[in-house]
């Protein structure tokens, strides 16, 4: 429990209290009738954290809880997936994230990332923007794997697609890292090394992000070259989430990209997986073309805040 200069208190953990659970459930009922998924969402919250898969911040004043955060760390990465104030306490956002802030640093974490939704989340965005987060705009998208589409891609010769196989590791690690973009960086600042890259395939094998299928990622390799690779996961819903695609730079616009997606879908559809879904930042045009090519539509648009602690101005927010 951390004591700050304004008398409100912190405490973390992997407990909800009862308090803290009825402040979450308040804010589920306050969503609008037109978000019932987001409340759904909200609502599941308190079983995610007693089975474990995430932790709570919690704000008191006195013994009363006034705010709370859910959040899941990865890889020395925060992800705060959901947060709220108990009404009456609005203007509270900037200190709240501060002392978020100050937890997470003293837990090792690298950087904290959300796309604040719910009720009060415009002036959480605002305080995060205050702080030097940065705001990107990503795009999720999905495709039906039983609808059917012509596949028009002639790739180039001599290319083969095989299942991901632990043989390709630093190859992928190789490419994924020579690939990623600095839109992407900005998201996933793991990317911007090849340490990253290779924390963030190990992660993604151990089933910190979503269940690890092997069948369902994919290695392209020419002359035995590795050459592009896509890796996804099964998540909750029963969805195949791809969580990365990419192509050497050398080869790309010869229709790696094409087929490593089409071969997904058709992977997908033999297992009984009935969506595939994926979140793209919206300036990554090559991309967003690729997946609109391959038959996925646009779900939704929504901004990602992330901060890398490192660069968190302790001077200018103490
Ligand atoms: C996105 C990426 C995987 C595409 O791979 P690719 O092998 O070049 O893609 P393909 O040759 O199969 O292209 C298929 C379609 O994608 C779209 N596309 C590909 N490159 C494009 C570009 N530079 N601009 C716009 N659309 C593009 C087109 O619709 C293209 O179809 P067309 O050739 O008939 O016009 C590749 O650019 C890449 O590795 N980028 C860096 C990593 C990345 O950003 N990954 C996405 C993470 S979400």
């Amino acid at each position: 429990m951390v004591l700050s200069p304004q008398g409100y208190t912190l405490e973390t953990g992997s407990e909800l209290t009862d308090d803290a659970e009825r402040l979450l459930i308040e804010s589920a009922v306050r969503i609008p009738s037109t978000g019932e998924i987001d409340r759904l969402y909200v609502l599941g919250l308190p079983d995610r954290v007693r089975r474990g898969e995430l932790s709570v911040i919690t704000l008191l004043k006195g013994i009363e809880p006034i705010g709370i955060f859910c959040y899941r760390s990865v890889d020395l990465e925060a992800e705060l997936v959901y947060g709220c104030l108990k009404p009456g306490n609005e203007g509270l956002e900037r200190i709240f994230m501060l002392q978020i802030l100050d937890e997470l640093s003293t837990q090792g974490i690298n950087a904290v990332r959300s796309s604040f939704s719910g009720p009060g989340a415009d002036r959480f965005a605002v305080a995060a923007l205050e702080m030097g987060f940065r705001k990107v705009s990503r795009m999720s998208m999905t495709r039906r794997v039983d609808e059917s589409h012509t596949f028009t891609y002639k790739p180039e010769p001599g290319l083969n697609i095989t299942p991901w196989s632990t043989n390709h590791f630093e190859d992928i690690c190789r490419l994924m890292y020579e690939a990623s973009e600095a839109f992407d960086r900005a998201v996933y600042p793991l990317f911007a090394s090849p340490e990253g890259c290779r924390t963030l395939l190990l992660s993604i094998m151990q089933d910190r992000h979503g269940i690890f299928i092997p069948e369902l990622s994919l290695v392209a390799t020419i002359d035995d070259r590795v050459v592009g690779f896509l890796l996804s996961s099964l998540i909750v819903d029963g969805s195949v989430l791809i969580l990365d695609i990419a192509v050497d730079s050398q080869h790309r616009g010869n229709g790696i990209g094409g087929k490593l997606l089409e071969s997904l879908i058709s992977k997908s559809a033999m297992l009984g997986r009935r969506q595939i879904v994926l979140a793209v930042t919206l300036d990554n045009e090559p991309a967003i073309g690729l997946y609109r090519k391959m038959g996925f539509k646009q779900a939704s648009i929504f901004d990602q805040y992330v901060l890398e602690l490192k660069e968190r101005d302790v001077s200018r927010f103490p």
